[in-house]
């Protein structure tokens, strides 16, 4: 069975990915970071639905705490017969609006830590764990390409993330693994404190299909990817927008 690990599952894009993986048939290692509740309801919506998951605490801030995650994460894979997994998806993300005047440092550092240096140093703690033809999907952003004022370091350290990729799609080729990135646009989730009507209204009037993106739009498309009908599609970053500012 295709066992894969999915940061920031408790909520949203990763929550939705999370379901629809184990809809495919994926066993489901999920992470939640302050929401132990929403993570165990996303594991008994899949357990209910015949699916196999289990939910593990991980904060992608903390690599200090990447080793003893890692053995946790042996640990789940040991109980359903596993030694290694075949996918791991860097979703964990926050955002925070603050126009390039007023950043703070700390906020600077805060955004490094979870949406860069975190899914470097992750995905370098796992990799004895991952499965030769393993798949890497990184959750970067639409933010990277469109420059919306306000999420400046947030934006470059996602588009940091898709040159990551790609070095991950070249350093880990050998191995059979390849590595993508996907670049939601808005999407109605809580991050950055979720949508107001009037913002939804404009990010739908920029957007070709005319709405805001759902969870499961890109949950779907990475559920997708981790399948073996994209074993060719490598060291890509894929836009799921709508079709946003075209
Ligand atoms: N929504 C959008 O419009 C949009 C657009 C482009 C890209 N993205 C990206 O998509 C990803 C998912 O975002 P979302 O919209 O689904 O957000 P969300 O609904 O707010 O969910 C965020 C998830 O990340 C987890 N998380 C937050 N900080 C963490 C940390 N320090 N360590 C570990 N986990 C942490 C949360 O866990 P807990 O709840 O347990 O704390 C939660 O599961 C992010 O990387 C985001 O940047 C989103």
């Amino acid at each position: 069975m295709q066992t894969i690990i999915i940061t920031g599952g408790s909520r949203g894009i990763g929550a939705s990915t999370a379901r629809l993986c184990a809809s495919k048939g994926m066993a489901v290692i999920l992470t939640y970071n302050s929401n132990p509740q929403s993570a165990d309801a996303v594991v008994a919506r899949i357990e209910a639905g015949g699916g196999r998951a289990v939910a593990l605490k991980l904060d992608v801030a903390d690599t200090a705490s990447f080793p003893a995650f890692r053995d946790d994460v042996s640990k789940a894979l040991a109980a359903w017969g596993r030694a290694d997994f075949d996918g791991l998806v860097n979703n964990a993300g926050f955002g925070l609006f603050n126009p390039i005047a007023t950043v703070t440092e700390q906020e600077f550092d805060g955004l490094f830590a979870v949406h860069l240096k975190g899914p470097f140093f992750l995905t370098q703690t796992l990799l004895p764990l991952m499965a030769d033809g393993a798949h890497i999907v990184n959750v970067a952003s639409a933010t990277s390409r469109v420059a919306t004022a306000g999420v400046a370091p947030y934006a470059s350290f996602k588009g940091g993330l898709e040159v990551l990729t790609r070095y991950m799609a070249k350093e880990f080729g050998d191995r059979g693994i390849r590595a993508n990135s996907v670049a939601p646009g808005p999407i109605r989730t809580d991050l950055g404190g979720g949508l107001n009507d009037e913002f939804e209204a404009l990010l739908a009037s920029q957007t070709a299909l005319g709405r805001v993106g759902e969870p499961d739009d890109v949950g779907g498309a990475i559920a997708s990817l981790l399948s073996d009908d994209s074993r060719w599609i490598n060291a890509q970053s894929i836009e799921i927008a709508g079709g946003y500012i075209i």
